[in-house]
């Protein structure tokens, strides 16, 4: 597809800060993850569309033990376990390695970040590859669990188990919490992709990152809550095409 005069100034100028920028950070959502075939939330074809979010309040969690298992289940399990990292993820990692990136700060919990071989990834809602008992504490990694139709129960202690990432009413993890305020007082540049803007305190991110003077480009196929309060350069498009456009402008500017 052509890019528009307005989108080829709006990359190479995306281009141009991200090159001189010092220490970048990326705040990622739901929708990087989409071109790996995992719904967002909300908006067209969001989970919340499908299923109540309800299922994922703490209170309920522990009411409803297994009806809320069986969403959970649904939802993070049967769908997520064959989803792979895709172009997005891949050149992240790759600029984490040529040193334009520092960090990435992300609200999901689908692991492709760190599968894609990103390193320094802050899990701002925890991570769906681990499960936790509520009453030994024991951890479990998920690739060595096998579900069925029955609520799962600890192998240690016959205990309730809970998948490892932040239900609605619960605190954010508090090391991750820490790692990613200094990640955004730090950054200079900050690259928000695939974020509604929603739901807080992570809403909070971008906001502080421009309050401390950084450049904020936002990525996304649609506006959001970030668009008119905090975003300086807004690249509307898909994160997969957006971030390789970015990459080969960058990559001519070496040339
Ligand atoms: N590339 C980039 N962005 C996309 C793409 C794509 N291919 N497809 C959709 N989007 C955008 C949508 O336009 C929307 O703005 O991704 C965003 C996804 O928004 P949400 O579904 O609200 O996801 P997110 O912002 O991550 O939600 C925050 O809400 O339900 C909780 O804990 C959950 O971490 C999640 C939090």
């Amino acid at each position: 597809m052509k890019i528009s005069e307005d989108m080829k100034n709006q990359l190479e100028q995306a281009a141009r800060a991200i090159k001189s920028a010092k220490h970048i950070v990326a705040f990622t959502g739901a929708g990087i993850s989409v071109e790996s075939g995992i719904p967002p939330f909300r908006g067209e074809g969001g989970i919340w569309n499908t299923y109540d979010p309800e299922v994922l309040d703490l209170d309920y969690f522990f009411s409803h033990y297994s009806q809320s298992w069986k969403a959970i289940k649904s939802i993070f399990y049967d769908f997520l376990k064959d989803k792979k990292p895709n172009a997005a993820h891949h050149i992240l990692s790759q600029w984490e390695t040529k040193s334009h990136l520092k960090s990435i700060i992300t609200q999901n919990i689908d692991n492709l970040h760190k599968e894609a071989g990103s390193v320094d990834v802050i899990e701002f809602h925890g991570n769906a590859q681990r499960l936790t008992c509520l009453d030994c504490e024991h951890l479990f990694e998920v690739r060595d669990w096998v579900f069925n139709e029955k609520a799962p129960s600890c192998p240690n202690c016959g205990g309730r188990l809970k998948p490892d990432f932040i239900f609605f009413g619960e605190n954010i993890p508090e090391q991750a919490f820490h790692a990613a305020h200094q990640a955004t007082w730090l950054c200079d540049l900050m690259l928000i992709i695939g974020a509604s803007g929603e739901v807080s305190p992570a809403n909070r991110i971008p906001e502080m990152a421009k309050s401390n003077g950084a450049i904020i480009i936002e990525i996304n196929p649609g506006e959001t809550l970030y668009t008119s309060k905090v975003t300086d350069i807004y690249l509307q498009g898909s994160a997969g095409k957006v971030l390789s456009d970015i990459d080969m402008a960058l990559r001519q500017m070496d040339t």
